[in-house]
């Protein structure tokens, strides 16, 4: 099987399990084609969304610490977990080639066309940039990581990724970070804090609807790569915020009863009016939650970066 015909059928047992459970579900990792990658940058411009600004504040702010903190007059290697557009990371890499710091730059994505294009876009902003990109799963990728140990690496993981993980799986997924890095390695990773709830629920829930139209692209890849017919007007995208937990949960909710056929899975599924599809968890977080899950995967915190609105941290953590 090819990777391609091997995603395919991954993403075809999701949606069998999914739709065919109670409660529904359907992995939110699912949303991103061409054009969920497109909407999510949408989300991401969007005044609602702080997430991006937070962290971008963060990074400009503390940019010579970062310098200093990263290279520590070592030459090292720079790896990105899930790049996007790099938005974020660009400030750091200029902070770095301006200050003729010896790094490569080692963007991974799931999306080789995503790779393809921040490489160019990264190479026509520093000629002299060493930037080697890398596509694969995270799971994969980690795994051929571990080679990397001739030097000194930092991984980066922006943008509260690991949000979408719940608590055993968040674990699992800084344990398996933690089982290649060497003592002399750091990793910095984006937590979004827990605040005030409407602040959150927004985030979420903007109005103009783009996050609708994201949530929707799930509905959309099955109808177009399943041969389905989901009438996707008639499911909208439902946020709920508890503060207890700080946990946002997205839903797409059936609005009308109906019945989709997915032909590729020779499989119809029935929805009653106000059923749900529970899609996406975005876990928020507080100093504790984040202490608690470093000492559960064997890390360490050595210090945080908070943006200026106190909406997000960066934390700084190495193996314990
Ligand atoms: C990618 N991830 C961290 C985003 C988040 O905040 O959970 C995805 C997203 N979902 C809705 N808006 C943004």
């Amino acid at each position: 099987m090819t990777k391609k015909e091997t995603f395919q059928k991954e993403f075809e047992d999701h949606v069998k399990e999914g739709l065919t459970s109670h409660p529904k579900f359907l992995s939110s990792k699912y949303i991103y084609d061409e054009k969920g990658d497109k909407l999510f940058q949408q989300i991401m411009a969007l005044p609602e969304y702080y997430l991006t600004d937070c962290e971008y504040n963060i990074i400009d702010t503390y940019k010579e610490d970062l310098r200093e903190t990263f290279s520590n007059e070592n030459d090292f290697d720079l790896i990105e977990l899930g790049a996007g557009d790099g938005k974020k990371t660009k400030v750091l890499l200029k902070e770095l080639v301006d200050n003729n710091v010896d790094f490569t730059y080692k963007p991974i994505d799931i999306s080789q066309n995503s790779i393809d294009y921040l490489i160019k876009d990264l190479l026509d902003l520093f000629p002299n940039l060493d930037a080697q990109g890398e596509q694969g799963t995270y799971f994969k990728v980690l795994q051929e990581l571990a080679q990397y140990d001739k030097r000194p690496k930092v991984i980066l993981v922006l943008g509260s990724n690991i949000g979408n993980l719940n608590h055993p799986e968040a674990i699992d997924f800084l344990g398996k970070l933690k089982d290649i890095m060497s003592p002399r390695d750091l990793l910095f990773m984006g937590f979004d804090q827990k605040k005030d709830p409407l602040t959150i629920q927004t985030a979420y829930a903007d109005p103009q609807g783009v996050t609708q139209e994201f949530n929707r692209n799930l509905l959309h890849r099955i109808n177009k790569e399943m041969q389905a017919d989901f009438p996707v007007e008639d499911f909208e995208h439902w946020e709920a915020y508890d503060p207890e937990t700080g946990t946002a949960k997205s839903y797409l909710l059936a609005t009308k009863d109906c019945t989709v056929q997915i032909n590729a899975l020779d499989l119809k599924v029935d929805f009653k009016k106000w059923e749900t599809i529970h899609t996406e968890i975005s876990q928020k977080y507080d100093d504790d939650i984040v202490e608690w899950l470093a000492q559960k995967a064997g890390l360490e915190i050595i210090k945080f970066y908070e943006d200026d609105r106190e909406f997000y941290k960066d934390y700084l953590f190495k193996v314990k």
